[in-house]
Parts: C-alpha cells; structure tokens; sequence
C-alpha cells in the first residue's frame, strides 16, 4: 500500500518510518526545502533513539522517500496521515491554519478513493471541519466524482522512546467514519497482531477526544502526586513511600507518579490548556484539568523558593543547572521546566551556568545571558548550589568529591530525586529533593 505523511516533525517524521518498517510504501511530505534535502541525504534532524536507523534503513529499500511535491504525494496514495503542527494561540486554542491548508491541497489534487487520518493532536470536530474543508476544494476544483472519507487516528508517542512506543504501543485508536476506512486502516496496523495490540475502532469524535482524555489524565497524576509531595515535606513524610504503596493498588498504577518540577513538553501542556478551552466552547467545564494546569505552574515558582530556601536571596549568586530539556533522552526545551526555573533565577539577579548532553543548541535559543558549560563539573565551577533540573542517566553517577570540589558552596538542589538525601549528608553537601 502507498501511503503520505504530511508534515515530517517529529510526530510525522516517527510515524512514516515506522509504517515503511512495517513494509508500506510511505511518501513523507514538508514544504521546508532544506529539511527535505537533508532527510534525502539520510540526517535526521531530531535526536530521537534509534530513528535515523530506522530511516536510512527504508530509505536504503526504496519503502521511504521525502519530497516537498504535495500533490503528487496525495494522488499516489491511499491513505494520507496528516501530521502538522497544531500550535496554541494566546488564549489557549488550537490553529488550525496547517491543518486547513492540508485539506485544501488534498481537495485540489484528489484522483480517486482516499482516507485522510488525522495524527497531529487536534480538537474534537477537527475531523467534520477538514471534511468541509477537503469537500470544498474538491468542489472547487471540479473533483467531486472522487470520495474520501476522515478518520482520526491519534498517537500516543513519547519524546525519547517514540520508536518503540509505535512499535509496540498499548493500544492503537481508529476512529472513523465507514468500514472502508476501517479496513485501510486496521490493514495499516497488521504488524502489530502478532504482538496483539488491542485495536480500539471507535467513531472519530470519541478517537479524537481519547487522546485529549489520556494526556490529561496522566498530567492530573504528576500534578497530583506533586502536590502529595508539597504536603510530605511539611509533614515530614517520604512522597516515593507513599507513591510506591499508592501504585501497588493495581487501580491506581505506578507509573506517572513521580514528583518533580511539573510536567513540560511539547503535549501535556498544550492539551490541558486546550481541552480546558474547547471544552468551553461546548459549555462544559474541566474543574480538574484547569487545577491540574494551575498547579503546574505554581510548582515551577514552588522549586524556585526550595532553591532559595538554601541559598538565601539570590541576588548576585551563581547556580549550576544539570539538564535543560523537559525530560531525559531528547534534545526538546518546550515548555522544560529547567527553562521556566532558569528565566526565574535570572529574574531575581543570579547568574546561571547550565550543561545538558543533547539540548544546549536548543536552549540557546531560548535562554540569554547563560554560560553554557563544557560538562557537570563546569557548570558548578564556582556555583553557589547546583540544581538538578532533568534526570540524565549521567547525571545520576556524578563524582561528587570533585563536585564539591568544584562548587562554592556544597549543595545540592534536584529537582528530580535523583540522589538519596542519605548519600548526600554523607558526601557533606547541604541537599534537598522534592517531597522528602
Ligand atoms: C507525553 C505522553 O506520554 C505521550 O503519550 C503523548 O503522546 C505525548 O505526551 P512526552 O511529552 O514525550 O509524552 O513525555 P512524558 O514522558 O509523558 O513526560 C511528560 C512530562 O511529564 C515530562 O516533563 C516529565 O518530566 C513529566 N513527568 C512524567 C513527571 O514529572 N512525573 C512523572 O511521573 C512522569
């Protein structure tokens, strides 16, 4: 089968590789010329484990090939995923501009029976809007003899291991309009029977709003465990014990429970907002989806006061900074709360040195008057603490006599629990993690 992908970001970028491993003929689509020329010559421009193998290796076989030519994509395909940035306004809702200009080029160039899969992360209705959008320019363009049908077929990808979560994901959602589609699609996703991956075939409203449902319940568990961990240190209380028994209830789960700094990247922020938001727009209220955003921020501000509990007001004060992407494994600083909590250590007048092993390009666009350092050991040269921002495995085995060594005064602020405060006292550095 032939496919389009159209938009190679990251979510277009993972999806057409892996349907080309899959063994499906998969035409990725992007106007940006340079991109395109690059990912020709096999550079992949995102650090996502075990993606560029992936492309080379289809790319090698003829199943995966890039261009910015649109129309021809569009009419050798059955199946067309568009994947294209959705990015919030100011108030919170989603552009849609992309997806629109997407339809209307499908519309124009429409040669014969097509499903057209939304994969971008858009609000319920979406689908109805592209299909006025697609029926229009088809009529526009004296094509009506053609069909098509919408689906919506959301991702559930993870920076950082969002090859292996397409390969072998919890569960795959189609949400369409006819057997047709269904059909296509479910053929799609063959390779994934033999590991038997629960295929979940829905209408596309509810395809559409599982992925808003899902993002936002699992941002209500970190939201909510961080506030458990604001109360355990008032208290005296460890938060791991008390997550760890809390996620043995089979009910509840393990996993989304760990304190930290509050979520960031480039989902779980946009889609709290933007459920939140259209959810309004059908006047109902997400009373628990707004706290769970509220309590986000107010975290960022809560790490900035745990720092300056230790250091004192931190006027003229130095602070080395471990990590700056919002999460290990990936070079993304959307919306990282390393970023937020540097802008708010400048803004109370101290200097910051910073070090991350994949996002320092990405931060510099980003960040100002920062030194960007060589590795940890420079970035606490002559700090006054050094704060733990984002779990880097290498920063969890970090030498810590040359540590103190390097810093101006022993501590240690992480923001990730990463250390134990034991191992700390006894390594002679004043210390503090969250929620213990
Ligand atoms: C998320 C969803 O997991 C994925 O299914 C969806 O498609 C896109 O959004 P991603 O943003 O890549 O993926 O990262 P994820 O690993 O889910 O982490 C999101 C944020 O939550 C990070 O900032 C992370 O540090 C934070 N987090 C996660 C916590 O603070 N505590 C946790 O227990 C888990």
């Amino acid at each position: 089968m032939n496919i389009a992908v159209i938009g190679t970001g990251y979510v277009g970028l993972v999806t057409g590789a892996c349907f080309a491993e899959f063994g499906i003929n998969v035409v990725c689509v992007d106007k940006d010329e340079e991109k395109i020329d690059r990912l020709e010559r096999g550079e992949v421009p995102i650090f996502e484990p075990g993606l560029e193998e992936i492309v080379r290796r289809n790319q090698h076989r003829g199943r995966l090939t890039f261009t910015t030519d649109a129309r021809m994509a569009v009419q050798r395909s059955l199946a067309i995923f568009i994947a294209v940035p959705t990015p919030p306004h100011e108030d919170g809702s989603t552009d849609l501009s992309y997806v629109d200009e997407v339809a209307r080029t499908i519309g124009e160039h429409l040669n014969g029976y097509k499903v057209v899969v939304t994969k971008s992360t858009v609000p319920v209705k979406t689908a109805e809007r592209l299909k006025r959008t697609i029926g229009e320019a088809r009529a526009r363009s004296g094509r009506e003899q053609f069909r098509f049908s919408v689906a919506s077929n959301p991702e559930f990808l993870r920076e950082g291991s969002a090859v292996e979560d397409f390969m072998r994901p919890d569960r795959v959602v189609i949400g369409a309009e006819d057997d047709e589609a269904v059909a296509i699609l479910k053929d799609l996703y063959s390779a994934l029977y033999l590991i038997e991956v629960p295929l979940v075939i829905t209408t596309v409203a509810s395809a559409e709003l599982i992925k808003y449902a899902s993002n936002a319940f699992l941002a209500t568990k970190i939201s909510f465990i961080n506030e458990i961990a604001n109360l355990c240190e008032a208290i005296g209380a460890d938060v791991h014990d008390v997550a760890r028994a809390m996620g043995l209830d089979g009910r509840i789960g393990r996993k989304f429970l760990h304190p930290g700094p509050g979520f960031g990247g480039s989902c779980f922020p946009k889609d709290t907002t933007s459920l939140v938001q259209f959810s309004k727009e059908y006047g109902v209220e997400q009373r628990i989806v707004t706290a769970v955003c509220e309590v986000n921020r107010l975290q960022r501000d809560a790490m900035v006061r745990k720092i300056e509990s230790l250091v004192g007001d931190l006027e003229g004060k130095t602070l080395g900074v471990l990590g700056l992407s919002f999460k290990p494994n990936t070079d993304d600083v959307r919306e990282s709360p390393a970023i937020d909590v540097i802008l708010k250590l400048q803004e109370r007048g101290a200097s910051v040195r910073c070090y991350d092993p994949q996002a320092m390009e990405s931060a510099r666009r980003e960040l100002k008057n920062v030194s960007f350092c060589t590795d940890p050991y420079d970035a606490a040269r002559g700090a006054h603490a050094l704060v733990l921002a984002t779990e880097w495995n290498e920063f969890r085995k970090l030498d810590l006599d040359r540590l103190r060594e390097a810093l101006a005064g022993a501590v240690i602020v992480d923001l990730r629990n990463i250390y134990e405060p034991e191992e700390m006292a006894r390594a002679g550095f004043r210390y503090t993690g969250v929620g213990r």
